[in-house]
Formats: C-alpha cells, sequence, structure tokens
C-alpha cells in the first residue's frame, strides 16, 4: 500500500512588495496545480497565475484594506474584523494563503463560522496585511483563537504575541477565559509560551501576598491549565499539602521574564472598539 505525500506545488507567491517562499502543501484549486509561483492580490488576496494579471487586476481592483470594520487602530498598525460569511471569497483565499505557512493544521474551509482579525501595516497606499488569527463565532471548547500566522517577512518583530495579545483582550471583552486551538507548531508554543510567562509573571512580580491560579486566570484571561503548566514549566509551582502554591521569588521571576524574550508590541485596549459576536 503506497502512501501518498502532499508535494509542495507552489513555491514561491508575491505579495504586496514581497516575494515569499512557501512552507508547505496548500490545496489551491486543481488549475494551479502546475504553478510554482502565484501573484496575490495584496487587498482582496484574489491570486492569479501570471505577473500581466495582476497588473491588469491592481488597475480595477477598489479594495485597499481587509473587507470588514476596522476595530483597532493605533499609529499606523489597524485590525480589520472579517466574518467569513459575510466576505466567503476573502476568507478562502486567506486560508489558502495561510495554509502554505501552516504544516498540521487542517484548515476549516468552512469559513461561515469564523472570524478572522486581520492586522494591516496602514501607509498611503493601504492597509498591508502582516498576519491574522482566526476564531470561531461560537466554541464549544472555549478557543479563543484557530490559526494564527505572521507573513515570513514580517515575522520576530513582536506581531505574532501582539496577534495573540489581542486575542486574549478580546476574551476579556466576552468575560470569558480563552485557549488556542491545538495542536500548536513549535512556533506556535514558542510564543505562546512567550505570552504567557511575560503576562503571568509581570503580574506576579507586582502582586503582593497570596494570589490563586483562579485569580490569575480571572485577571488575563488565560485558562487555567495553561497558567499552571506555564508555571510548571517555569518550575515556578509546588504541590503541598492538596494545593498549588506558587513560587515568587523577585530574582526567580526576573531571571525567567528574562528568558522570555523581549516584550513586543503593546495593544493599547483604549484603541479597541468592539463588541462580542452575537
Ligand atoms: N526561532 C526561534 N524562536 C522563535 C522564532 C524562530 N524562528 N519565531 C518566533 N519565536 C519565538 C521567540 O521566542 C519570539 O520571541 P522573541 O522574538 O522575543 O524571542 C516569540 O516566538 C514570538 O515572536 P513574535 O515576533 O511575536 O512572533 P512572530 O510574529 O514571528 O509570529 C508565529 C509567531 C507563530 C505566528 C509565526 O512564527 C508563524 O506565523 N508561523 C507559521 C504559522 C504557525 O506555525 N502558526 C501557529 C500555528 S498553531
Ligand atoms: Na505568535
Amino acid at each position: 500500500h503506497e502512501e501518498f505525500t502532499k508535494v509542495k506545488n507552489i513555491a514561491t507567491i508575491e505579495l504586496g512588495k514581497y516575494e515569499i517562499e512557501t512552507w508547505y502543501f496548500s490545496p489551491f484549486p486543481p488549475e494551479y496545480n502546475e504553478c510554482v509561483k502565484l501573484f496575490f492580490c495584496e487587498f482582496c488576496l484574489n491570486f492569479m497565475k501570471r505577473k500581466e494579471q495582476l497588473q491588469r487586476h491592481m488597475r480595477k481592483c477598489d479594495l485597499k484594506h481587509p473587507p470588514g470594520d476596522e476595530i483597532y487602530r493605533s499609529g499606523t498598525l489597524s485590525m480589520f474584523e472579517v466574518d467569513g460569511k459575510k466576505n466567503k471569497v476573502y476568507a478562502q483565499n486567506l486560508c489558502y494563503l495561510a495554509k502554505l505557512f501552516l504544516d498540521h493544521k487542517t484548515l476549516y474551509y468552512d469559513v461561515d463560522l469564523f472570524l478572522f482579525y486581520v492586522l494591516c501595516e496602514c501607509d498611503d497606499r493601504g492597509c498591508h496585511m502582516v498576519g491574522y488569527f482566526s476564531k470561531e463565532k461560537h466554541s464549544e471548547e472555549a478557543y479563543n483563537l484557530a490559526c494564527i500566522l505572521t507573513l515570513p517577512p514580517y515575522q520576530r518583530k513582536g506581531y505574532g504575541k501582539f496577534l495573540i495579545a489581542f486575542s486574549y483582550e478580546l476574551s476579556k471583552k466576552e468575560g470569558k477565559v480563552g485557549t488556542p486551538e491545538r495542536p500548536l507548531s513549535d512556533l506556535g508554543l514558542l510564543s505562546y509560551r512567550g505570552y504567557w510567562t511575560r503576562v503571568l509573571l509581570d503580574i506576579l512580580k507586582k502582586h503582593k501576598g497570596n494570589i490563586s491560579i483562579k485569580e490569575l486566570s480571572d485577571m488575563t484571561a488565560i485558562k487555567a491549565e495553561d497558567i499552571l503548566s506555564t508555571l510548571q514549566s517555569l518550575e515556578l509551582i509546588q504541590y503541598r499539602k492538596g494545593q498549588h502554591v506558587i513560587c515568587a521569588d523577585p530574582k526567580v521571576l526576573d531571571r525567567h521574564l528574562k528568558a522570555a524574550g523581549r516584550g513586543g508590541l503593546d495593544v493599547d485596549v483604549s484603541k479597541l472598539i468592539w463588541t462580542p459576536y452575537r
């Protein structure tokens, strides 16, 4: 019995001013099977086989930002909320694009059920996507994030942590705790571990007296299990007399905070204009 592996067909894409090498297979429609390079409109995310087609398209395409509501703006950074049901083609294009950089995720092409939070750097030419995360409109498992991607040219600049922080700010506004859908990729887990560590240790550093996992969870919207696993992996937690006890030695906390990397870009909550989906 022969195993067929899905071979990566599209090797590079053009998107805005970037030419980007792809990482993984993505199930584009069969008519794109022969293509080694695809040309994306950076605004509507339609993709084309030839540069001339893209150039012709760019003269006609009216979009200068993702379709949907701008729910956050701070400096040149804007976040747009795109409803997969109202903007189906855009959402599907985004999934095709994202899968090029996501390994194991089974992307849901039933985009109706998701909201897409698209982060952009804006200038006088328009709003240029740097990354996004998707979120189920209704998650029974309390997932507050399904897929997350920072486009390769923008990686390692703190956008991933910004997207993660943003997903928790939405959860806080919903009055819920959240957790990312599993499995996480290696890079995804690294980013989450860094985020959780920084947020939790910042609180522990400032806090006087006892604090419980539940209280930490209420303050951060981080699910209790994720708090426990983060503190356990840092060996900051002990189990004594049937209770978890958190170590808060300032020197130890500072050492871990240093190791957790840079803080990245902060979400300015006062610039978030958003009401939960109903
Ligand atoms: N090597 C080592 N550590 C890395 C790394 C790399 N290539 N990329 C990210 N990290 C770690 C670092 O700890 C980094 O913090 P630091 O720069 O302060 O050291 C932290 O993750 C987050 O960095 P940040 O710049 O905020 O993230 P990003 O914008 O690069 O985005 C992902 C992170 C996961 C969104 C991005 O790598 C990505 O899109 N990957 C492909 C898609 C994917 O795997 N998504 C997750 C699926 S669950
Ligand atoms: Na990240």
